[in-house]
């Protein structure tokens, strides 16, 4: 996997069919997300969507927020034909270790509850849950650095 590219248009067809999915439609939504994702990223210097790729094709989409607060929120993706083989936790790395982030003391993901991969996806990069679970029944797991 080499270095996080930002999302462009040409990004989305490939991307989309992931969205298909049942598992990323219960937990993130439908196409839509993906090009929200763009739009945000286009009107907002602070939101960002990054893809990772392997040997030219994406394979993870991250929606990264950052805050004046110098904490970052995230969400990601990874193409439903190649989960649970390392994608996300690689992917994840990336985005700790990307330069546009080095002034991001904290960051943090909302984990439904019954999402069992995103909670054990972040539980193994060393975030950890920091309240019980909202009323949408979400919980952030959070990374303070
Ligand atoms: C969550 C998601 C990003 C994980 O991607 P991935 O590339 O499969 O994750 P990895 O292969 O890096 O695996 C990380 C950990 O999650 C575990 N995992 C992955 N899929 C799992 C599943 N379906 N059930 C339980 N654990 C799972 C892996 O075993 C690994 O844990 P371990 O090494 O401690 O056993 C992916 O499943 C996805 O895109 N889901 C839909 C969207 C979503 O839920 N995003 C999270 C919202 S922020």
């Amino acid at each position: 996997m080499h270095d996080l590219q930002v999302l462009c248009q040409g990004h989305l067809p490939q991307i989309a069919p992931w969205f298909d999915d049942p598992v990323t439609r219960r937990w993130l939504g439908g196409r839509d997300w993906a090009e929200n994702t763009l739009l945000l990223a286009k009107a907002d210097t602070n939101r960002h969507g990054l893809i990772a790729s392997i040997e030219g094709s994406p394979v993870a989409l991250l929606d990264v927020e950052v805050y004046a607060d110098a904490s970052a929120s995230f969400a990601i993706v990874v193409d439903p034909r190649l989960r649970q083989r390392g994608i996300a936790t690689r992917a994840l790395k990336a985005m700790l270790e990307f330069t546009r982030f080095a002034p991001v003391s904290r960051f943090f993901a909302g984990v439904q509850h019954g999402n069992e991969s995103s909670a054990r996806l972040l539980a193994r990069l060393g975030f950890t849950p920091t309240a019980k679970p909202s009323e949408q029944g979400f919980i952030d797991y959070e990374l303070v650095r």
